[in-house]
């Protein structure tokens, strides 16, 4: 293990984990001791535009994966309807590789609770839901205790604070379908039907929860916005670059010594993530990494130095995403991990849409094939055939993401295909498990 240079070191920039290593910060005494609800008594003063205004001047960007600006977003949401308004925060986590809001929520759920308050006072709700998966009990089981412990300390429910704001936040667990992080299908569960995309337009903003305007947030960008109160939007600028403003948590795995979540201005490289996690593993050697979970087009060891904000990583040919840098060696295998992630996306597809629901099952199977040792030159034709029906023609994101791993894997690592197709690797894959492969 190396250790970072003091340099490398200052990057750190803990703002949403400086709490995660307080013991207890979880209870709302310790949070209140350590800056908790400040900002909402803050907030609660001013007018409700105008913290719309401060999170359009922050710069503050949606931490979900597509990085939509979070203050334009409240922006949308139409004042003076007359219907109810809805906050809905999406904790569904379920993009591979990614684990920065589950930690958040089971060592400071109450910063996500007070980002929420504030957040439904500034686009004028009085019904918040957070929408967790459902595997994730022990972070609902934190979180529905840090909201029992807000209601008694009057930061929930009636006059909050004597403002005369009234809030109520509902905690509900999802049944575990990464689906269901789509926001569209996320609010369809949460209205009890099946959780599949809706059609759009109309946006959430006018037609979201019951019909009603709604804001989607993701967990990071909620439990930013107390931050952002207290520290102003030029401090929030001060971190990350010109574009991608603010600090980032970025969750490293796999072959590096110290896998984890590393919070950083946004901007930040692989190369200087990778030595603040102590270096790779002994004997490894990096060969391919995702920037922001397995939807996100893979990179190789060319790309240690490109910064990881927003553009960076477009201009790299990826996406940002979830930042959940999955971080591979010279050990592992590109076309094994990319059907393994094709395995996933075959089984987690809601099957709405034709190219989505069929593309990825064919696709599973040619790489069953090419595993097994039985592939030809002509599958690889196949595979981008398949993926070009897929991209840009899928119902929502789920398609398109699942294409990334597969188009990104053939442009860098072709010949490790060809390898398994001409017999100079070993096959993976038994006949066995061959079945409808042909
Ligand atoms: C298949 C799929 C899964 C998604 N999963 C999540 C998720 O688990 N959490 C999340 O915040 N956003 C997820 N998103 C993105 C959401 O649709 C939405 O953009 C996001 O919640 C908006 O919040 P933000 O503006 O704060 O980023 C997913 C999108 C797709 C297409
Ligand atoms: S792209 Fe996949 S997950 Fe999305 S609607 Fe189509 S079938 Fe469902």
């Amino acid at each position: 293990m190396t250790t970072p240079a003091p340099q490398t070191l200052a990057k750190l920039t803990p703002v949403l984990t400086k709490r995660w290593l307080s013991p207890d910060a979880w209870r709302i005494d310790t949070y209140e001791k350590l800056d908790g609800y400040a900002a909402l008594r803050k907030a609660i003063k001013a007018h409700p535009d105008d913290l719309i205004q401060l999170v359009k001047d922050s710069g503050l960007r949606g931490r979900g994966g597509a990085g939509f600006p979070t203050g334009l977003k409240w922006g949308f949401i139409p004042q003076g309807d007359g219907k109810p308004h809805y906050l809905v925060v999406n904790a569904d986590e379920g993009e591979p590789g990614t684990c920065k809001d589950l930690p958040l929520m089971t060592h400071d759920p109450h910063s996500l609770v007070e980002g929420v308050i504030i957040a439904s006072y500034a686009i004028r709700a009085n019904r918040a839901y957070i929408y967790i998966r459902g595997e994730a009990v022990h972070a609902a089981r934190r979180l529905r205790n840090a909201v029992n412990e807000a209601y008694a300390k009057g930061y929930l429910g009636r006059d909050i604070l004597g403002s005369g704001f009234d809030l109520d936040l509902v905690v509900h667990s999802g049944a575990g379908a990464y689906i269901c992080g789509e926001e569209t299908a996320l609010l369809d569960s949460l209205e009890g039907f099946r959780g599949q995309p809706r059609l759009r337009p109309p946006f959430p903003a006018t037609h979201g929860l019951y019909a009603s305007p709604t804001v989607v947030n993701n967990v990071g960008t909620i439990a930013s916005v107390p931050y952002i109160v207290l520290g102003g939007a030029d401090w929030w600028k001060s971190m990350g670059t010109e574009k991608s403003a603010g600090p980032m948590i970025y969750s490293l795995s796999g072959r590096i010594a110290n896998p984890g979540q590393y919070e950083c201005g946004l901007g930040i490289t692989l190369r200087e993530l990778i030595e603040l996690a102590g270096g790779m593993q002994p004997g490894h050697n990096l060969k391919f990494w995702t920037p922001g979970g397995s939807s996100t087009p893979l990179l190789t060891a060319e790309h240690l130095d490109v910064p990881l904000d927003f553009e960076g990583v477009a201009a790299a040919g990826s996406i940002l995403g979830t930042t959940a840098t999955q971080i591979f060696s010279d050990q592992d295998c590109p076309v094994y991990a990319t059907y393994r992630w094709l395995e996933f996306y075959h089984h987690e597809s809601c099957g709405k849409c034709t190219p989505c629901r069929e593309g990825n099952y064919w696709m599973v199977r040619v790489y069953r094939r090419i595993l097994a040792g039985q592939g030809t030159q002509d599958d690889l034709d196949t595979l981008l055939d398949t993926c070009d029906n897929i991209l840009g023609r899928s119902f929502c994101g789920l398609g398109d993401g699942a294409t990334s791993p597969v188009t990104s894997s053939l442009k860098y690592f072709k010949q490790d295909y060809l390898d398994y197709i001409e017999g100079r690797t070993a096959p993976k894959l038994s006949d066995k498990q061959l079945v409808g492969a042909h």
